[in-house]
């Protein structure tokens, strides 16, 4: 005897409005696959050649009928999802019991889970994702030992997320948003290493997140979002190595966000936003080179926004807003693009007009703090020396005038000069490519002309450069004992610092 498996795959066949009534005669059909249709009526559920069946998305309605399971023995795939199915979700369904995968999502079920779903042992996948269940997870869940995608989101379940969960060894997709759950995340999720999604959203989780789940290393996407979770974010939460999407907003977290948080470099999507967090928003963030969606809104974060960011070039979305920020909001990178949407209810953050906050101060930069102190002991030092050297150049030149009084076009100096740095600055047109006269070890020689005429050579000192100082003292001593002719005769010689920021 020769077994011919007959299929029919009508998927979007979008003409297709019912299952002609003697389909079930056809004794080898396996395969039926009539998805994404506008069928309606009776479902043909008492085909036992059947090992696949898929209608979803179309217009079934209507209680499941009551020998549903019992004509299925072949089963293995049934598809449902997105119709407009009603009533219990019969304990018969556990006859069907070679089913791998169970999808009955987006429909209108109501009542309790069946128990007798737990006799699917061989249920790698169990959607019953939106609809209007209620009552409890049961312990006997864990007898689903091949499961390992679960979803019951979006219904109506309460009572805790039971420990017996986690003994689903291979559970990968855990999904339990949008329910009334109560109580703690449960500790022992940390013991599910094979988890690789985790969605507890939007329900009545209180009390801290426990730390073993920081400990899950492979894992991809945590949700826990709009519960009334506490405590703090944990140092350890960069060992999750794997992490795309972590979204914490509109719970009760406190306390700093930690620096380590930047180590999660393939995270794509943060979101922390509405929170009790606190303190500075760590440079580290800039070392996410993969983030594409930051919200930190709604917090009590200070500091200022660090221009770190700007390195964060995927990102797209970022939102600031609703915190106690002030100084320069940065303009690099992918802040060109923000609006004033994504900062607004801060303390005093300052920047492009755009963004309905006030200018930013001229000259105010977010220079970081080192910055700001050698600016502010070096200028008077910088100021100090060139006066110094001036003086020395004057007392130098005198001593020529007198041993060489018979050249008339050296200029008599009475006094030491002092020089802005703006005169040298318009001076050397800027320290202008065309001005410059080379490059020494430790700096660059520019030629300019003073207001009053003067020719002068003005070297610049790199201060990033070590020895900078050491450097210019010996520059000092050795342009006292220089004779030069066309140097000391017809110009003056300035010597400054200028800070390389
Ligand atoms: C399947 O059930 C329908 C009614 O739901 C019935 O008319 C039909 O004879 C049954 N077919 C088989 C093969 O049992
Ligand atoms: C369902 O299966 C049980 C045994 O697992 C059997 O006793 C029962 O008769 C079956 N029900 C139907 C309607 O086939
Ligand atoms: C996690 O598993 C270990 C053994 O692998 C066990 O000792 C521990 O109690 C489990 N933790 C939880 C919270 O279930
Ligand atoms: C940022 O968050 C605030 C408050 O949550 C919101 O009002 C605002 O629209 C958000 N901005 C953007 C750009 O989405």
């Amino acid at each position: 005897m020769t077994s011919i498996t007959l299929l029919i795959i009508l998927n979007k066949a979008k003409y297709i409005r019912f299952i002609p009534k003697d389909i079930g005669n056809l004794d080898k059909l396996e395969i039926l696959d009539l998805g994404n249709n506008h069928l309606s009526g009776d479902i043909p559920f008492n085909i036992s050649t059947l090992t696949l069946l898929d209608l979803e998305s179309n217009y079934f309605s209507g209680l499941l009928p009551p020998n549903l399971g019992s004509g299925f023995t072949n089963l293995t795939k049934l598809y449902l999802s997105k119709n407009r199915l009603t009533g219990k979700i019969p304990n018969i369904i556990s006859n069907a019991s070679k089913l791998v995968i169970l999808e009955l999502g987006m429909n209108k079920f109501s009542g309790f889970i069946p128990d007798a779903l737990t006799n699917l042992t061989k249920l790698i996948k169990l959607d019953l994702y939106g609809n209007d269940l209620n009552g409890f997870i049961l312990p006997t869940i864990s007898k689903l030992q091949s499961l390992q995608y679960l979803s019951l989101s979006h219904n109506r379940l309460q009572g805790s997320i039971i420990d017996e969960l986690c003994q689903i060894r291979n559970l990968s997709e855990l999904h339990l948003a949008y329910n009334m759950f109560l109580e703690s995340v449960p500790g022992c999720l940390g013991n599910l290493t094979s988890l690789r999604k985790l969605d507890l959203s939007s329900n009545k989780l209180i009390s801290h997140i426990p730390s073993s789940l920081w400990r899950l290393k492979d894992i991809m996407e945590i949700d826990l979002s709009s519960n009334a979770l506490s405590g703090r974010i944990p140092l350890e939460i960069s060992s999750l190595r794997a992490l795309i999407l972590l979204n914490l907003s509109s719970n009760q977290i406190s306390g700093n966000i930690p620096p380590t948080i930047g180590g999660l470099q393939t995270l794509l999507n943060l979101s922390l936003a509405h929170n009790k967090l606190q303190g500075p928003i760590p440079e580290s963030l800039g070392n996410m080179i993969s983030l594409e969606f930051l919200d930190l809104s709604q917090n009590f974060l200070s500091g200022v926004i660090p221009k770190f960011l700007e390195s964060l070039v995927q990102l797209k979305y970022i939102n600031l807003s609703y915190n106690l920020l002030h100084g320069e909001i940065p303009d690099g990178g992918p802040f060109k693009s923000s609006t004033a949407e994504s900062f607004m209810m801060n303390e005093d953050l300052c920047g492009k007009p755009q963004l309905q906050v006030h200018p930013c101060k001229k000259g105010y930069k977010q220079w970081s703090t080192k910055k700001t102190i050698l600016i502010k002991c070096l200028l008077p030092f910088m100021l100090v020396l060139i006066l110094v050297v001036s003086c020395l150049i004057f007392l130098k030149r005198k001593r020529d005038f007198v041993s060489d009084s018979t050249n008339n076009d050296l200029l008599i100096l009475e006094r030491p000069i002092r020089i802005s740095y703006y005169e040298l600055l318009r001076g050397t047109n800027g320290f202008n490519e065309s001005n410059f006269l080379g490059k020494g070890s430790f700096g660059s020689v520019y030629k300019g002309v003073l207001s009053s005429g003067q020719l002068v050579a003005v070297k610049i000192f790199h201060l990033d450069l070590e020895g900078a100082f050491r450097s210019f003292d010996a520059e000092c001593v050795a342009i006292c004992n220089l004779r030069h002719r066309i140097l000391l005769r017809s110009s003056v010689v300035i010597q400054m610092l200028i800070l390389n920021l």
